[in-house]
Formats: C-alpha cells, structure tokens, sequence
C-alpha cells in the first residue's frame, strides 16, 4: 500500500520523507490556504521534493476552465496530478485531462456509484472520503471496501486513494480492505508507531538497565 501525506506543510513532508515513507503527497484548496503560500510555489516545492505523485486541486467550476486550470497545474512538474471534483463537470475534465496524458485525482467521492464513472472517465486515482462520511453517522470504510469490489469485478485499473482519514484504525482498516493508496494528515502517519504496550515495555527496560550502572555504548 502506498502512503500519500496530506498536507501542504513542507517541514511535515520533510521529516516523513526523510523516513521513506512518503509515496506522495495531496492538497486541496483548503490546505493550500493554511500554508499561507501560493499554490504554484508551494506545489513546485512539495514536487522537487517527492518523486511520487503530488496532487494539486482545480477551483474552476466548469470543465473548460478546469482543463485550461489542470493543464497550468500539470506544468508544475511532471509528477503532478491534477485534481477534479466528482461533479459531471469534473468527469469531462477528467476525461479530457486522462487523454491528454495527465494524471488525474477525482476527489470528493462519497458514493460507489460516482467511483465508477470516475473510473470509466480514465481517472488515475479515485479519492473516497472516510472521515466526512463518518461525520454524518455513514461507514466511510464500507465505502472503501465497495469501490474495492466493484473495481475487482470489472478489472478497472484506477487506484482507490482513501481520504478523509482520521484516525490509524482507518489505515488499518484500510490496508485489509485492499485500498491501493491512503492520504492522511501527518500526525496520522505517526501516530502508527505508537502503541500503549510499547512505552510500558519501554519503561521498564529503561528502570532494569539504570539497575546494572552500565553506560550507553556508542
Ligand atoms: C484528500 O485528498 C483530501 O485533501 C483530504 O483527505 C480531506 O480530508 P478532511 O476531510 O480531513 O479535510
């Protein structure tokens, strides 16, 4: 499973990069805004950075202006995917973007139904939004395992991107399911090396090794 971080923060990406657990990275308008940056240099930043894919959010409300949008965006770096909205406008954009060679992130998906047009609009990923649809007491996660099925069935090649991710359960959950990619908030990402067990286990290894006098070698 590839791991994307969502954010537009380029200290976060840094530090997990430098890990090796960065694959990519998403944005969307809004976390653009909280970088306080513009679009344009922060991305050609988080591209020189990543060599995964980097996907940059269209804001344009109809398919001719998101294609014109996608195309300045795409220009950023050959590592960019553009992001549309699941609306029909931004199943033409889609479309026409994927012809053109581009790489394409359909983001705000909530429902299996709009997953299959978007794979039938030769979109590159899909981006299914957990945490939203949990918001509203639905199972954002039954919406993974759905998409999973149906594009199992009909052999459809467009990555399942899952989004909206709230919690390390959700990665879990997410990687049983068979997603291929997950986005998460940095804290998310690590968050997944903690575990109460390990701290105690860790204390107590601590406590027995001050017991001997021994010194630290290095
Ligand atoms: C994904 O591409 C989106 O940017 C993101 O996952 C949305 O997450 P949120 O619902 O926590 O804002």
């Amino acid at each position: 499973m590839r791991f994307f971080v969502d954010t537009a923060d380029i200290d976060a990406i840094k530090e997990l990069h430098a890990l090796g657990v960065v694959d990519g990275v998403t944005t969307n308008p809004s976390l653009i805004a909280k970088s306080g940056r513009s679009i344009l240099e922060v991305t050609k930043e988080i591209c020189d950075l990543v060599e995964g894919p980097v996907s940059a959010e269209v804001v344009a409300d109809n398919a001719k202006d998101m294609i014109a949008e996608g195309k300045h965006l795409a220009a950023i770096a050959p590592n960019i995917a553009v992001k549309v909205p699941l609306t029909w406008e931004g199943l033409k954009a889609c479309k026409a973007l994927s012809d053109d060679g581009h790489m394409v992130n359909v983001t705000l998906c909530f429902s299996p139904a709009q997953a299959l047009l978007a794979a039938k609009a030769g979109a590159t990923f899909i981006s299914p939004f957990i945490g939203r649809l949990d918001d509203i007491n639905l199972d954002g996660l039954q919406l993974i395992a759905d998409i999973r099925q149906i594009y199992d069935n009909y052999g459809y090649e467009t990555n399942i991107l899952a989004a909206s991710i709230r919690s390390v359960n959700h990665i879990t959950e997410c990687a049983k399911i068979g997603a291929d990619v997950i986005t998460a908030p940095p804290a998310v990402i690590k968050a997944m090396a903690n575990h109460v067990l390990t701290d105690k286990g860790l204390a107590a290894f601590d406590a027995d090794w001050a017991k001997t006098g021994q010194k630290i070698l290095g």
